[in-house]
């Protein structure tokens, strides 16, 4: 496996592949790497003959109270997972590499980017768009593996790709949890045993309304009551938001018609590292 910082160094050693007509696949990361981004590599492998895995905590997502300078760093732990997945190429470039001195240019995501986790993360989804779009540039994939976990990022990739025609097929891989439910998470170090038990309400309560929805509710507002109630007893969380949407178009459902998503955002309320801290989680109900 090579780790490679700079952009001409990831551009060369993928042009051997390319030219030998072998595909190449991209999984995007932060790094603080767990067994969420290694099925994504997984996956990966098995779509494409070539797997190149980006670790850049990208600054211009992050809000200027976000925890950009406190996000978990694992290289060495990040590195080891990556071979033991057997990527091939970990692309690694500083931020002056991404954005060297002068960058003016940037994606706007359209109002996709405004509601549910654009609305407590205002330009969040343009610097995703913007980093994600570089990344395609720089590796050129035949593919690029995206986790369902941020439901809403994969909505305004597949915006992204089909807006700028970008020759990229997107898969999105389903999401890795723990045992107890709470989807795996590199923010999930700052919670305590306590809460961590209690973040399990978090996508049992979607299980929950799944159920329910299958069996026919409809009213998106009872059953956002209903979460509220799941997710907020014992008092170790309190909901950003609940959201009903049509799964490819986030368009909101009063009056639920599967296809539906349920998108969920929750702050952790404990006296701890986690404090202010959200975690999300979506359910898609056919
Ligand atoms: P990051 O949070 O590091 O996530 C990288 C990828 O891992 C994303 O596609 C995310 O959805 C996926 N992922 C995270 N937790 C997961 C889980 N429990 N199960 C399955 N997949 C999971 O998302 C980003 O980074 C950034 O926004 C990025 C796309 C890299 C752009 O900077």
């Amino acid at each position: 496996m090579k780790i490679v910082r700079s952009i001409g160094g990831a551009r060369r050693a993928i042009a051997q592949w390319h030219t030998r007509g072998e595909s190449v696949g991209l999984v995007p990361t932060m790094g603080a790497l767990h067994q969420g981004h290694s099925s994504l590599i997984r996956r990966c492998r098995k779509r494409a003959k070539r797997t190149v895995v980006s670790i850049f905590v990208n600054p211009t997502q992050f809000s200027p109270e976000e925890d950009y300078k406190s996000y978990p760093r694992t290289w060495r732990r990040d590195i080891a997972l990556c071979r033991e997945e057997g990527a091939e190429i970990v692309f690694a470039p500083d931020v002056g590499t991404m954005y060297p001195d002068g960058f003016e240019t940037t994606v706007r995501v359209g109002s996709l980017g405004d509601y549910w986790e654009g609305t407590s993360r205002p330009g969040h989804f343009d610097g995703v768009a913007t980093v994600v779009l570089k990344l395609f540039e720089i590796i050129r994939p035949d593919v690029a593996v995206f986790g369902q976990k941020d439901y809403q990022q994969t909505i305004i990739i597949r915006r992204l790709i089909e807006d700028f025609n970008l020759p990229v097929g997107l898969i999105v891989a389903p999401t890795v949890r723990e045992p107890g439910g709470l989807a795996l998470s590199s923010r999930n170090v700052y919670l305590g045993a306590a809460e961590r038990v209690a973040a399990g309400a978090i996508s049992r309560s979607l299980r929950w309304a799944a159920d329910r929805i299958r069996k026919g509710a409809r009213s998106s507002s009872e059953l956002a009551r209903q979460i509220r109630r799941i997710v907020e007893t014992g008092g170790f969380f309190t909901i950003d938001y609940i959201g009903f949407c049509d799964p490819s178009t986030l368009a909101s459902q009063r009056r639920l018609n599967p296809p539906v998503v349920i998108l969920i955002a929750a702050k952790c309320l404990a006296k701890s590292a986690a404090c202010g801290r959200r975690y999300i989680d979506n359910i898609v109900v056919r």
